[in-house]
């Protein structure tokens, strides 16, 4: 799109002559004649440019200057000014005018100060945007993942870290829940302050309020001594509310009103102590169903779900697998002191296919595994747990009714897969398995394979 130019100028012909000119040059200009109109049509609209005039009545050139850097200070200004006062000219680029242009002046002079003007502002802006992806990107480095469906969660991590508004973070067991419940906390303006999780589930109702809320002496049997809760402990900072769908109701109606009125009484205290908290929920439950079956109230439900984040399972971005897998073995091979530095394509084939019901707890722990069963430096399919040879979806825990036709079908499975993975050439799909060429080809003559088109259908 052509750059926009604001000309201020209280000479109304000079004004509109320079605009007219700029239009001319295939910018689009537009004219004003005071420094007031000039603001209020930069409130209005984006402007690339503005051209303005030293000497002006009420709110001098100078004034505009100061207002436009400090309110859009992307936006170049360019001063001009009388010959007699270019001394003052000089001082305004000081102040953060691009540059100034003596009258009289030539249009070619103008065009050429604002073409430069406008290059730098877009080369300013451009690393500006630069700068700010790279931020982004280096503060969620702890996330790992690139499929397009973890790339939304992270988008929306980005855009609700630096507000205040509660999190809702559902997902199944082992997606990364509290990882984002950090990345959120250690993102947010509030990182220097405490990240405090409480795990609902974890903790028996009679013992729950008090640790949320703390307790008095005496307040209860074995309430020996004053005790601060974990809300008066995140004060300023974050609560990470684990499990939020197994809260029991006495303690969801508290909750409730810590939310509503920001603040609460410790068990047995009449005093009442305000907080300011960030909440952060999570649950593996659907809250909805949950409510429908009046185990969660539906006003704490609303209150809660105020920027819902769902956490995809592993097997919904098996695109995921392989740098998620590169990411625990790097780790985990240097703190354990080992040598393993990458996998057979077989095994990472398998890790492909497998459906991890345990998400990436799951792939966790079996890289963990891998890497201290490992004799070489790369992890074969013998490292990995039977796990994701035997298991599919369905009948994880059923036996083979038949060994030799489940392993074959296996097999059958792999090579298939591998050879339409390489458009039928068996060099290829043999690497891809971590077999020889000859074993692959008698593997398909016995498990009667057929070649050719049906592969790259
Ligand atoms: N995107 C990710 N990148 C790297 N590591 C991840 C990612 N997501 C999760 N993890 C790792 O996977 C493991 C499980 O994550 P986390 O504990 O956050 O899951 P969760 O959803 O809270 O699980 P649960 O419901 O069982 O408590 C942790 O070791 C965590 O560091
Ligand atoms: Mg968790």
């Amino acid at each position: 799109m052509n750059h926009s130019i604001l000309v201020v100028d209280d000479e109304v012909r000079l004004a509109d002559v320079l605009a007219a000119a700029l239009e001319d040059l295939g910018y689009r200009a537009t004219a004003v004649h005071s420094a007031r109109a000039a603001l209020t049509e930069l409130e209005q609209t984006r402007f690339d440019l503005v051209l303005t005039d030293l000497r002006l009545p009420v709110m001098d050139g100078r004034a505009l200057l100061r207002e436009v850097r400090s309110r859009w200070p992307e936006v170049p200004v360019i001063v001009i000014t009388a010959f007699a006062a270019v001394r003052d000219a000089v001082e305004l680029v000081k102040e953060g005018a691009f540059d100034y242009i003596a009258k009289p002046f030539e249009i070619e002079d103008v065009s050429a100060t604002i073409r430069r003007a406008l290059r730098v502002a877009d080369i300013v802006r451009d690393n500006e945007r630069l700068r700010g992806e790279l931020e982004g990107r280096y503060s969620f480095d702890t996330l790992v993942g690139n499929s397009a469906a973890f790339r939304r969660v992270i988008e929306q991590v980005t855009e609700v870290c630096e507000t205040k508004a509660t999190v809702l973070l559902n997902g199944e067991s082992g997606t990364g829940k509290e990882l984002v419940a950090k990345a959120i906390h250690f993102n947010s303006p509030r990182r220097d302050k405490p990240f405090i999780a409480v795990n609902c589930a974890a903790i028996p109702e009679t013992l729950l309020e008090s640790e949320l809320f703390g307790h008095v002496k005496g307040a209860f049997t074995g309430a020996l001594a004053n005790r601060t809760g974990r809300f008066a402990a995140a004060d300023g900072g974050t609560l990470f509310l684990d499990e939020i769908g197994d809260m029991p109701l006495p303690i969801q109606a508290k909750l409730l009103r810590v939310i509503q009125e920001r603040s609460f009484e410790p068990v047995g205290a009449t005093r009442t102590q305000t907080v300011d908290v960030r909440l952060v929920a999570a649950t593996h439950k659907d809250m909805r169903q949950a409510v429908d079956k009046g185990s969660f109230r539906e006003d704490l439900f609303y209150r809660l779900n105020v920027f819902p984040i769902q956490l995809p399972p592993l097997r919904d971005r098996p695109d995921d697998i392989p740098l998620l897998a590169g990411h625990f073995l790097a780790d985990l091979a240097e703190s354990m002191g080992k040598r393993a530095s990458g996998f057979s394509p077989a095994a990472m084939t398998a890790m492909a296919a497998y459906d991890w019901p345990g998400n990436i707890r799951e792939l966790h722990n079996c890289i963990e595994r891998a890497v201290i069963v490992a004799k070489t430096q790369t992890i074969d399919v013998a490292d990995l747990p039977q796990d994701l040879f035997v298991s599919r979806r369905s009948d994880r825990d059923a036996f083979p009714r038949d060994l030799d036709a489940e392993l074959e079908r296996i097999e059958r499975d792999f090579i298939i897969e591998a050879l339409r993975r390489n458009d039928g050439v068996q060099v290829r799909a043999a690497k891809l398995l971590g077999i020889a060429e000859r074993s692959l080809w008698h593997r398909i003559k016995k498990l009667g394979i057929r070649l050719g088109r049906s592969i790259a259908d």
